[in-house]
């Protein structure tokens, strides 16, 4: 497994793969890696002759400096984790190699970027997509994989790839959960053990809404899930929001789509958690 820190590196080293005619994938990652990125790792590893993996922690996504100064750090775990999944390339740059000078761009995502996370952490999107679109044109990858826990930015990054037309295929993978059923975050690390624990009722409660569907419109079982989970020790549900999963709209009836999912961000304490549910 090679390391490369600068964007020429990088090059170099894709370059030997590429005039090989060799097929690329591409999982970009803030790092503090578990279970859930190692699932979209090894379906890259499956799917491609290399795999590139990025860890770069992208300060133009955080609408809140205590997040990012809290976010966790673990590189060398990391490397060593990647290098037994059968990574060919970490790409680990610095801010500065990332933006030399600032990114001054703004994307139009119409509603997508409106709603759900878009509502609470306003300019988050924006700055997935910087820093997306900038790793895409470094790696220039055959397929990059995203996973679904982060529904909204999988919808997102598939409109910047349909808006700036890149030749990428975007592969989703889902959901990656720890015993419990509570989705693995890196922010899981933040924690305590109780606080897991109270957590793991997010998904039992979105499991349980799922069968009293037929009884219950979809703002009823909106009103239902953020009540279960209020109801809990420290549990503070920011927003849950019934929509179609193509738009992102809320929905009214079970009838008005047949892609409809459940996005849910709670509040453990300190700790912001975000998971979602597919009703149809
Ligand atoms: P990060 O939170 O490190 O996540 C990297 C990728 O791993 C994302 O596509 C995310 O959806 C996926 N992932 C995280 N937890 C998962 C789980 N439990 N199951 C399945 N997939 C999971 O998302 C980001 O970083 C950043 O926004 C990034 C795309 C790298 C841009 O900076």
């Amino acid at each position: 497994m090679e390391l490369s820190v600068t964007v020429i590196d990088l090059n170099n080293q894709l370059e030997c793969y590429r005039v090989m005619g060799k097929t690329v994938g591409f999982v970009p990652t803030m790092g503090a890696l578990h279970e859930g990125h190692a699932e979209l790792v090894k379906r890259s590893v499956l799917d491609n002759d290399v795999t590139v993996v990025s860890v770069f922690v992208n300060p133009t996504q955080f609408n809140n400096q205590d997040d990012l100064k809290l976010y966790p750090r673990s590189p060398e775990k990391d490397y060593a984790l990647l290098k037994n999944l059968g990574v060919d390339i970490v790409f680990a740059p610095s801010v500065e190699e990332i933006y030399p000078e600032p990114d001054m761009r703004v994307f139009d995502f119409g509603n997508l970027d409106k709603v759900l996370e878009g509502e609470f952490r306003p300019g988050h999107f924006n700055g997935v997509a910087q820093v997306v679109s900038k790793l895409f044109n470094f790696v220039n990858p055959d397929r990059a994989y995203f996973g679904e826990k982060d529904f909204q930015q999988l919808a997102i990054v598939r409109e910047m790839v349909k808006q700036l037309k890149f030749p990428i295929e975007t592969i989703g993978v889902q959901i990656v959960r720890e015993e419990n059923g509570l989705a693995m975050s890196s922010r899981n690390q933040r924690l305590t053990d109780v606080d897991r624990e109270n957590a793991s009722s997010i998904y039992r409660t979105l499991i349980k809404s799922l069968s009293i569907t037929g009884e219950n419109s979809p703002r009823e079982i909106e009103k239902y899930v953020i009540d279960e989970i209020n109801n809990i020790s420290k549990l503070h549900v920011e927003y849950f929001s019934i929509v179609d999963g193509n738009s992102l709209k809320r929905i009214s009836s079970w009838n008005d789509s047949d892609n409809i999912v459940g996005c849910i961000a709670v509040f453990c304490g300190e700790v912001r958690l975000i998971d979602n549910i597919r009703y149809k």
